[in-house]
């Protein structure tokens, strides 16, 4: 695999190698099983995969969360070259390369961006809309790998193409869990002991949405997820949400459910100083 620092030096070998069509991985890092699922479906759908590690700071509404990120530079590029092929290129900027400039831009993603993380982390959505916007003109791929594991992200982006009048073809990617159930999360390294111990509640109780939908009231399976991750004192529900995977409407009550769309439930939890997020589809 090839590794550069440089926007110029990413153009050219893009340009040099003529494969097609490219896919790219958008990453932030301290890679785990789940950012490697992704960068083995790009290699199995795309003749060139980029894949960038970035910790992207505008995205950041919390500067702790941002300085306690982990970076795990040796390790990530250990795990990437045992993957990638020769000609595929991992993209590590420095601030001054994906930021020359203060970037003044300020999207609007309607309602995708005031629901369940939006308010929570306001900026957020913003920030993952201009990185990933100058990846995506830097790279030009064809095909674009997110994990499912950050749903709202996935609608956020699905519109962003859209706003940029692209053609990137969006390829939502399942998640990929611990033994125990824990949505892999490059945070999790950050929980300590107990907490680690109690997370996975989370999934657990998830799994037991889908049998509730449509025979349960909205209001009592919130109340049902809250209850149960908040019983093990470790953990504290921030939100639960039943959504669907275009709108991101909340429902509140059953009698608005349409039977044309997926329905997905959405928790964020708190977990000591870590937040962390998952979701399930409602089968
Ligand atoms: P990061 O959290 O590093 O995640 C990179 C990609 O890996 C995202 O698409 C994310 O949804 C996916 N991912 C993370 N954990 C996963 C899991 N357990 N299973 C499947 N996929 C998983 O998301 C970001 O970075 C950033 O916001 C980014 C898009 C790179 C922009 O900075």
């Amino acid at each position: 695999m090839k590794v550069t620092s440089k926007v110029d030096d990413l153009k050219r070998i893009i340009k040099e190698s003529s494969l097609t069509p490219v896919g790219l991985v958008p990453t932030m890092g301290a890679l785990h099983e789940g950012h490697l699922s992704l960068v083995s479906s790009a290699i199995a759908s795309s003749s060139l995969v980029v894949v960038s590690i970035y910790v992207n700071p505008t995205q950041f509404n919390d500067k702790e969360d941002f300085s306690r990120y982990p970076r795990t530079t040796e390790a990530d590029l250990d795990l990437l070259g045992k993957l990638l092929r020769e000609t595929d290129v991992v993209f590590m900027p420095t601030d001054e390369e994906m930021y020359p400039e203060r970037d003044e831009r300020r999207f609007d993603f309607g309602n995708l961006e005031k629901v369940m993380e939006g308010p929570l982390r306001p900026g957020h959505f913003n920030g993952v809309g201009q990185i990933v916007s100058k990846l995506f003109l830097q790279v030009e791929p064809d095909i674009a790998f997110f994990g499912q594991k950050d749903f709202q992200q996935v609608a956020v982006i699905k519109n962003l193409v859209k706003q940029m009048n692209s053609d990137i073809k969006i390829v939502p990617c399942p998640i990929v869990r611990e033994p125990d159930g824990l949505a892999m999360s490059s945070r999790n390294r950050l929980l300590v002991p107990d907490i680690r111990e109690a997370a996975p509640a989370i999934f657990k109780t998830l799994s037991e949405i889908p049998i509730m939908f449509k025979k349960r009231e909205i209001r009592e399976i919130k109340q049902f997820v809250s209850e149960a991750i908040d019983s093990t004192k470790k953990l504290e529900v921030e939100y639960f949400e039943i959504v669907d995977d275009t709108e991101l409407e909340p429902l509140t009550q059953n009698a608005d459910i349409k039977n044309s769309r997926k329905y997905f439930g959405c928790v964020a939890v708190k977990a000591g100083k870590i937040r962390l997020i998952d979701n399930i589809a409602m089968g």
